[in-house]
This record gives structure tokens, C-alpha cells and sequence, in this order.
């Protein structure tokens, strides 16, 4: 964990921010010049009018100084309370049964993965998580098991004679019952099944109003992530970000998005000038930024992660996924692969998906025809839940150079916090939305 904002050094911190604004106030100036080549970048509503230098050649090139104005005093505010709140230290929590639902104060940032849903909030000194598992179980509808819910504080709602029970209750119940718990999201996105009949939207629901219950004030900014494109599948992420935004609208905040890698390069490059590659390794899917001066140049996803690595080592051994999962979360070790015959079919299947990742981070860098010029090599951050076992960055690092980019990698290091760091970057971008 990095230092509280108190004992950071500030030297260096004003150092880093005068070098940072001046950065900025360049770039704002080259946008005067340079509005043409902008054209093919994505640019992010939050830190939105920043300019991209497109790639015209290898050469490097320099940016003039410019005086500030009022549009970089903005940019530089921003800049300010991203850094400042990158550093703060992460509190996290997850909601248990019996926990009680509270308004949220200021921003929120709120991630929703394929396995679980994460809401963050700057308490000061600290950002706090509030973790919540993204599944539920349905039991059939009678009037005693509703009310054994309901004494019992469970997270549950009706329909179609159904009790839907979701949220980490849905776990306990699914273990009682030696099945698995369903999910509304399927590899990143709103599963089309559960979507189909309308409960997918529902549950997803049910477990964000179990993590708040909506803004103190209303019209607070709630900016929550959102999958990018899937590389080599024909899916829109249109239909999953409309229901949830609507929902969230519902509650009285007003909803912006972050694509989820574009949050980890928020979260985890400040001292880089928001410039590098975040990746998230998810449950259901691997997001990947190319950020320049936190502005996404390149966003996309591919639709595998830990559930692949699950199935296909489960599948291998013949025993099943949520015992192999069971076994990852708890004792992988990628440094000895063949410890033991499931370490080495999962070792087998993480080499599989870094291969997957790289090879589609070569394809989509290759391919790109507008990648801002940039002087130095840049970091790659890897984060989720499926970064955690140890060995993962040191594969990674290790497949990564057996291939060329057309950019240089500084390193590769793992996120400070995997599971909250989506969240967290959700809420950096969430807090300098109002600047
Ligand atoms: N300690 C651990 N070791 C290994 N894997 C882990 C560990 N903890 C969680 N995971 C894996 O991480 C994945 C979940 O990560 P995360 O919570 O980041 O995903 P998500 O954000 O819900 O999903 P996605 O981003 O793909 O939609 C699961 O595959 C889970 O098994
Ligand atoms: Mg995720």
C-alpha cells in the first residue's frame, strides 16, 4: 500500500505536479494546432478537450511551452485531485448479510465485474470499498421462506413465483443446495439469457441498492465501469451500459462511465503522467488501455479470464470449475507449476490466456494508425482478481518479450490492490468530473 497523503514526500508531489501541469498546458496548446489528427482517438468525457498527438513517423517530438488559461487551470485541478487521491490508502469492506445500506457522500466510483460489484467513496484520508458478490440463487416463492428472508436481513426480491436471492447469501445457499449460484453478467456483459426474461437488470439492481442506497444529495456523480469493445467477438456493450446507467439514474445520481482498463491506468499511473497500458484480468474478461496523458487512445477487451482458466483446467482434470477455483484463489502458485497436477493445469491455462492477452495487444498496437509519439518506454499494469496468484507478472513479463511493439515497455508491475483497483479508478475519474 502507498504511503497516506500526510507522509508523502511533498517535494516530490509538487515536483511531479509542476511537471504534470506543464504537460498539460503543452498539450492544450498542440490541440490548436493539431485538431485533424485527433480524429481516431477515443476521448474520455471526464478529462474530456485534451488533444492527442497522432504518429506520423518514428521521430519524437517536442511540444512548445505555452501560457496557462482557464481550459488548463481546469485540466491542471484535475490533475491535482487525481494525483492526490491515486495516493490515498484503500479501506475495504465486504457487505455482509447483516450490514445496513447508507447513502453515498461526494462522488462514487462503482465497478461492476463479472464476479463481484465494488462501490468506492473518498472518506478523507482514506477511499473506502464496499465489496458485494455479482450472483444469485432462486428458490421457489412460498409465503414461510419469505418471511425466514426477511427476519434474517437476506438479500432477496420476487418474481415469477421465484425468490431471487443475490449477493453473497446466494453463495451459502448454492453450497446448501451443492450447486452453483447463476450470474447476471456473463464474461463482462449482461448475459443474454437472464437479460431475456428481465431479471438480469434486476439483479444487478437488487445488489447495487445493497451497496447504497443512492447519493445524499441528488445529482451527485456516480461514474461506473463499463467493458471495452470485444476484440474478436460481435457483441455492443451499448445495451449492458444503458440498463445500468438507467438504474443508477434511477437512484438519483448522475451516471458517467470509465472503461475498465482506462480505470486501472487512473488508479495505478499518476507518477507516470497517466501514460501506459492498464490491464485488468477479470473473472469473465481482460480489459486493455493504451492511455496517453490519461486520455484512452486504445480501449478493447477479449472475453476470457479467471472463469476460462476454471473451466478449461476443470475440464482437463474431470473435476469441477468451482473446486479448481476454489484451489486458485487459495494456494496457486505459478512460480512451481508442477507441484501438483492442478497447479500445473492451471499454470498450463494462465499461459494460455497471457499468451491470448499479448498476442491481442501486438494485433490491436500493430494495427493502430494514430499512436501518439512518446518518448519514453511506458509501464504495463496488471490488475483483477486473476493478476493475484504469484508468478502472474513474471509470465506475463516473460511472454511479453518473446514479441515486439511498436512501443517500448518501461515494466511490468502488478496494481497495488487488484480487486479494488477498478473501483478506485472509477472514483478518481468520478471526483474530477465536477472540476
Ligand atoms: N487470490 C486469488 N488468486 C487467484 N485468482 C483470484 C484470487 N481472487 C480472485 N481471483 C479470481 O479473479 C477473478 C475475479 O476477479 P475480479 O473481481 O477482478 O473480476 P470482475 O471484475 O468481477 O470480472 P470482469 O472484470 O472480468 O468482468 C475470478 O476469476 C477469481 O477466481
Ligand atoms: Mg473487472
Amino acid at each position: 500500500m502507498k504511503n497516506n497523503v500526510e507522509t508523502h514526500n511533498l517535494i516530490d508531489l509538487k515536483a511531479r505536479l509542476a511537471d504534470l501541469e506543464q504537460k498539460h498546458r503543452e498539450f492544450v496548446q498542440n490541440k490548436q494546432r493539431q485538431m485533424s489528427s485527433s480524429d481516431n482517438f477515443a476521448h474520455h468525457n471526464a478529462l474530456r478537450g485534451l488533444p492527442i498527438e497522432s504518429k506520423e513517423s518514428k521521430d519524437k517530438k517536442q511540444f512548445p511551452k505555452v501560457k496557462a488559461n482557464s481550459t488548463t487551470k481546469t485540466s491542471e485541478n484535475k490533475v491535482r485531485t487525481s494525483l492526490i487521491t491515486s495516493d490515498k490508502p484503500l479501506i475495504s469492506d465486504e457487505m455482509g448479510i447483516t450490514k445496513s445500506i447508507e447513502a453515498t457522500i461526494g462522488p462514487v466510483g462503482l465497478d461492476i465485474g463479472t464476479s463481484h460489484i465494488v462501490l468506492a467513496v473518498d472518506n478523507g484520508n482514506h477511499i473506502k470499498t464496499t465489496k458485494q458478490l455479482n450472483a444469485f440463487f432462486t428458490v421457489p416463492a412460498t409465503n414461510i421462506t419469505k418471511k425466514t428472508l426477511t427476519n434474517k436481513n437476506i438479500l432477496f426480491f420476487e418474481s415469477n413465483q421465484l425468490l431471487y436471492i443475490t449477493g453473497y447469501a446466494a453463495d451459502n445457499f448454492a453450497n446448501m443446495f451443492n450447486t452453483s449460484t447463476r450470474r447476471p453478467i456473463e464474461k463482462g456483459m449482461l448475459n443474454a439469457k437472464e437479460a431475456a426474461d428481465g431479471q438480469g437488470i434486476a439483479v444487478i439492481a437488487s445488489l447495487i441498492n445493497s451497496i447504497t442506497s443512492g447519493p445524499k444529495v441528488s445529482g451527485e456523480t456516480i461514474c461506473f465501469s463499463v467493458p471495452g469493445s470485444p476484440l474478436d467477438d460481435y457483441v455492443s456493450t451499448l445495451y449492458h451500459e444503458s440498463m445500468i446507467k438507467q438504474h443508477l439514474l434511477s437512484l438519483g445520481y448522475s451516471p458517467i462511465s470509465i472503461n475498465e482498463g482506462h480505470a486501472i491506468v487512473m488508479s495505478e499511473l499518476a507518477e507516470d503522467d497517466f501514460t501506459g497500458i492498464g490491464i485488468s484480468m477479470g473473472g469473465g474478461m481482460c480489459n486493455v488501455c493504451f492511455s496517453f496523458l490519461s486520455v484512452p487512445v486504445i480501449t478493447y477487451s477479449i472475453r476470457i479470464g479467471g472463469d476460462y482458466i476454471d473451466l478449461m483446467a476443470g475440464q482437463s482434470l474431470g473435476i469441477p470449475a468451482t473446486k479448481v477455483k476454489l484451489f486458485k484463489e487459495e494456494s496457486l502458485d505459478l512460480i512451481n507449476p508442477f507441484k501438483d497436477k492442478v497447479t500445473t493445469a492451471l499454470a498450463i491455462f494462465y499461459e494460455d490466456l497471457i499468451i491470448k492477452l499479448v498476442k491481442s495487444l501486438k494485433k490491436v498496437i500493430d494495427r493502430s494508425e494514430n499512436l501518439p509519439m512518446i518518448s519514453q518506454a511506458v509501464p504495463i499494469v496488471l490488475s483483477g482478481g486473476s493478476a493475484l496468484p504469484n508468478g502472474v507478472r513474471g509470465m506475463f513479463e516473460e511472454i511479453l518479450k518473446k514479441i515486439s511493439l511498436q512501443i517500448d515497455i518501461s515494466s511490468v508491475r502488478l496494481a497495488n490492490d487488484p480487486l479494488n483497483s477498478t473501483a478506485k479508478g472509477a472514483l478518481i475519474m468520478s471526483m474530477t468530473e465536477n472540476i
